[in-house]
């Protein structure tokens, strides 16, 4: 069968949020203690961190990064962990059962995200904390007049407020596992009254209310008390998931079709939450469609490493990455911030040792999608063939979604390819409108689904750049066997 992508340039889905390449960073395993902030590493600059890190993350663009958890933060005490280094407070920490040492925090992730030029997105304690705790370290970091607060940070050398934007209050909320679990009643509550509080000390903020992470029937109910108690004071719906390539995160043990049948779930959750979101904005008559925060999202097998939480991906969990864009474009009306959890060593892009860093296979996807991402999502339509598993037919192997730049003159159209063994043949067709000329063609592949790369071959799973050339409205490209592709057109 010939696979066709036909692209009208006209048939917009919406803007794009360079929010959707977000990072997740916690306070877990060797995330930020090893990882992000090693002081005394011949790696690691004058604040301690991880020169190499740095300029990896840089790599990744990501334009906000959330901190310090996940559910780390549903016991966190943000005054242990400000202030001089002699006077930080270790902790007892029961999300992960940990040491908490506190003497990276407030100041240093901020210092951090200023170094890689992200906004910081802070989430406050809403398990074993009260909304006074919240809306002080709110005060700490976005007053300026001489309160006590203020002049506390400022003393701790930091004159200027940080003017942090994103706050979210509490994390998974909805699991039992977490410090403070609360049943949709007493979340629906709890974030209406730390919200009212938090919008009265800084009217700028936006806020994140924790929705849906456990995906079991009651979450209708957890975003309908949200939305009819707290609307107003909603400025995004936080959702979190993890797949896998094992029956209890995907549909059956390694099983590559049924992985790659994964983009039907993120379709199914997308579609579902936007449409509920949707009617419950209008039932309540709020004057818009609160945006979705995929704020936690990725590839989590629970692979543990020495005793830390260390996963190594492979090709197949790369591709799993790439088809997460293609649905956050796909959905670019309603998703307007994504997180991938995390940012380095724990479910992470970036792996690190004392002496380097590998770039996992995951890396590589975030990256080019990043690097080449346009600002208006396309409606595009494609077909052709099709592959089927026990819950799936008929589904396409091709996995697409398309992007326009604000100029109107670059197409980036986004192809996975879920054959194991075949090339796949494609026409990409545009309605109207003809290509100029130059492609920048770039292939995230490596030798087969299972590679992955570490220390010792740290290049299996790479991205090949190329240039090509297409003109008039037709371009045929050939997309190689478990690999993503990003074709960037100039268009006359
Ligand atoms: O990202 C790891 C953990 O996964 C987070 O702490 C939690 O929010 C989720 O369950």
């Amino acid at each position: 069968m010939t696979n066709k992508i036909s692209i009208d340039l006209e048939r917009t889905l919406g803007q794009i949020d360079r929010n959707i390449f977000g990072g997740f960073a916690e306070h877990l395993g060797r995330h930020i203690y090893g990882g992000i902030y090693e002081p005394g590493s011949p790696l690691a600059d004058d604040d301690g961190l991880r020169r190499d890190v740095l300029d990896a993350i840089r790599r990744l663009g990501m334009p906000v990064i959330r901190y310090p958890g996940g559910n780390f933060v549903s016991g966190y005490r943000w005054r242990d962990a400000v202030g001089p280094q002699a006077e930080r407070k270790a902790r007892m920490e029961l999300a992960w059962h940990d040491l908490e040492p506190n003497t990276f925090g407030t100041n240093e992730f901020i210092d951090f995200c200023r170094k890689v030029g992200s906004e910081p997105y802070l989430a406050v304690n809403c398990g074993d904390g009260d909304m006074r705790e919240a809306r002080d370290w709110l005060e700490y970091c976005n007053g300026s007049q001489d309160t006590e607060l203020v002049k506390l940070r400022r003393s701790h050398g930091f004159e200027e407020p940080h003017r942090v934007k994103y706050w979210g209050i509490g994390n998974e909320v909805d699991g039992p596992w977490q410090t403070g679990f609360k049943t949709p009643e007493e979340y629906a509550r709890a974030y209406t009254e730390f919200a009212k509080v938090m919008k009265w000390t800084d009217p700028n903020i936006e806020l994140l209310a924790s929705a849906v992470s456990l995906w079991v029937p009651d979450w209708t109910e957890r975003v309908q008390l949200l939305i009819e108690q707290a609307g107003k004071l909603i400025d995004y719906l936080a959702i979190h998931w993890y797949v896998g390539n094992d029956a209890k995160r995907g549909y059956r043990d390694d099983d590559f079709a049924s992985y790659m049948a994964l983009s039907e779930l993120l379709e199914e959750r997308l579609a579902a939450f936007e449409g509920l979101v949707y009617a419950l904005c209008r039932a309540n008559k709020l004057e818009r469609t609160i945006p979705i925060a995929v704020d936690e999202w990725n590839v989590w097998y629970r692979v543990h490493n020495e005793g830390k939480l260390e996963e190594i991906y492979n090709l197949e969990d790369a591709l799993v990455v790439a088809m997460h864009f293609n649905a956050f474009i796909r959905h670019a009306s309603t998703v307007k911030m994504a997180n991938i959890a995390q940012i380095v060593n724990v479910i992470a892009p970036i792996f690190t040792s004392p002496e380097g860093l590998v770039l996992q296979t995951t890396f590589h996807p975030f990256e080019v999608y990043s690097q080449t991402c346009g600002d208006t999502a396309l409606d595009i339509h494609w077909s052709g063939d099709t592959f089927s598993t026990p819950e799936h037919s008929g589904l396409r192997v091709l996995d697409v979604s398309a992007t326009l730049d604000s100029a109107g003159k670059k197409l980036a159209v986004y192809v996975v390819n879920r054959t194991e063994t075949a090339a796949t043949e494609a026409e990409i067709r545009l309605v109207e409108g003809r290509f100029a000329g130059p492609v920048r063609s770039y292939v995230v592949n490596g030798p087969d689904i299972k590679a992955t790369n570490t220390f010792e071959a740290p290049e299996q799973v790479t991205t090949r750049q190329e240039s090509l050339t297409a003109q008039g409205g037709s371009f045929t490209g050939s997309f190689e066997p478990h690999s993503v592709t990003a074709l960037v057109f100039d268009l006359e």
